[in-house]
């Protein structure tokens, strides 16, 4: 007799095996690959299903080009994001931070008091760790923090999709730390505030920043059952 198939256990290995990819192969995902992709996340629910995410994703050249102007901004200026980063992390948050710095680091064999290697590893997101493709999101201001919400719902859902097309992605709200060359060559709305992109293509395994694994708390940590 055949086991039953657990359709949980699709996406549980999803999850288990995702990880952001920090080095890519330069070959562009195919044009119907990624419409595929963002046509099937639209079903992400959203407040009053208002669908606040907008995404402008670029292709070769340029994604290169933006890279380009990304690194030349980064080395030019200080970080000026449309909504502030933060500025402190309390306990946990700032071990969690700290052992995923660390991680990533031994991973590109930075060490810890190699400024010029952390300085190089932090410019490499401004190259878009070499990816072909960049979605920069963005969202409406005037709907405030529920909307932020909403968002990150979208990109839970475009997160758990591409590995499923075959597609390696990072997150990256470093790049909103430099809105102008972002704005000045995509459809950004003047009432829209650039959240963070996301880096999608193939993975160059061999990276060694492709080494880095990071860990997680278990759910008992950040979840609780109340029954009285
Ligand atoms: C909203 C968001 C922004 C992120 N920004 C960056 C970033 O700017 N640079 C980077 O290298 N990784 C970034 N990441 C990736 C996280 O560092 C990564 O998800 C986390 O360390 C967990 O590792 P994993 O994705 O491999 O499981 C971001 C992730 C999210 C969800």
């Amino acid at each position: 007799m055949t086991a039953p198939v657990d359709p949980f256990s699709a996406v549980e290995t999803v999850w288990a095996e995702r990880r952001s990819k920090r080095g890519y192969r330069p070959d562009p995902v195919p044009h119907a690959t990624l419409e595929r992709l963002f046509e099937a996340a639209q079903h992400a629910p959203s407040w009053c299903n208002v669908q606040p995410w907008r995404i402008a994703i670029t292709e070769p050249p340029v994604t290169q080009e933006l890279a380009t102007a990304l690194q030349a901004a980064a080395r030019g200026g200080l970080p000026h994001p449309e909504i502030g980063f933060p500025l402190d992390y309390p306990t946990p948050y700032k071990e969690h931070r700290i052992a995923c710095g660390a991680a990533l680091y031994r991973a590109m064999g930075v060490a810890r008091e190699d400024k010029a290697g952390r300085y190089d590893a932090w410019l490499r997101n401004y190259a878009l760790f070499d990816a072909p493709h960049l979605a920069v999101v963005s969202c409406d201001r005037r709907l405030g923090p529920y909307a932020y919400v909403d968002v990150g719902v979208w990109l839970g859902y475009v997160l758990t999709a591409a590995p499923m097309l075959g597609l390696d992605t990072c997150a990256m709200a470093s790049i909103a730390a430099y809105p102008e060359p972002l704005r000045s060559r995509l459809p950004i709305g003047e009432n829209d505030v650039v959240l963070f992109g996301l880096v999608i293509g193939h993975a160059d395994e061999e990276a060694p920043a492709n080494a880095c694994r990071t860990t997680r708390e278990p759910a008992a940590k950040n979840v609780s059952f109340v029954a009285t």
